[in-house]
């Protein structure tokens, strides 16, 4: 995996800020994406929904590819579908630099994650706040990371769960130091400081980025905290 913009998150000591697409104004797209690239994002998490895996829709390949044209910005697609393999290649050609697959819908994910990384692309697990870590042990050297699920999948603005952050720590411990840990769900002002001591270095936040006017702050803020 050689994107660059994944070697500055494997690098960089306090990680990155993920904003999630699914609490932008989708009738504003265009604008959002122009205004979160000038706020400073260096990639943007995309939350596909199936209303099968998780009880709630949200958007599939096509709209990350009109997105694709207006952005040269990482970005992270997060699957949280029933059969990702079916729609893999749609999700390759749509552009996504990052897709993760959950370990709940695709309990063997050897060849899923194996075609994601062939496809010069990086591969991620994620699991829900109630699976095991074992779950996805077995296939750590085959991720480029691990998504650890902070909310139960299917809707933003819910409740950070600090029950989970045991499991990241114990990831960061097993994974390869050069595999990213994820943490999606409630993330924000008091919960990120604990999410990236506990190990986690890729933060995905949907409203404490955009239920606040400028997006500029909100990040610098976020950033800071993490940090420490
Ligand atoms: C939840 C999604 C998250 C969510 C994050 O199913 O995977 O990406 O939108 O939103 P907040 O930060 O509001 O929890
Ligand atoms: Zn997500």
């Amino acid at each position: 995996m050689s994107h660059p913009a994944w070697s500055e998150i494997v690098a960089s000591p306090q990680g990155v800020i993920a904003p999630s697409m699914l609490k932008c104004d989708f009738a504003g797209l265009d604008r959002e994406i122009a205004d979160l690239e000038a706020a400073g994002a260096k990639m943007l998490h995309w939350d596909v929904m199936d209303g099968h895996f998780v009880p709630n829709l949200s958007y599939g390949a096509m709209v990350i590819e009109a997105a694709r044209k207006r952005t040269g910005l990482f970005f992270d697609a997060h699957l949280m579908m029933a059969e990702p393999q079916r729609y893999l290649d749609s999700f390759l050609r749509a552009g996504c630099d990052a897709i993760t697959v959950h370990v709940e819908a695709v309990p063997d994910p050897t060849q899923v994650l194996k075609e994601i990384r062939e496809a010069g692309r990086a591969a991620g697990l994620a699991l829900n706040p109630g699976t095991p870590i074992s779950a996805v042990t077995p296939f750590l050297p085959l991720c480029d990371l691990v998504l650890v699920m902070s909310v139960q999948p299917g809707f933003g603005g819910q409740a950070f769960r600090p029950d989970v952050l045991p499991k990241v720590s114990a990831l960061r411990k097993q994974a390869a130091p050069e595999t990213v840990i994820s943490i999606d769900g409630g993330i924000g002002r008091t919960t990120i400081g604990p999410a990236a001591q506990a190990g986690a270095r890729l933060f995905v936040v949907g409203s404490e980025i955009f239920d606040r006017d400028d997006y500029a702050t909100a990040m610098a803020e976020l950033d800071a905290l993490a940090a420490g």
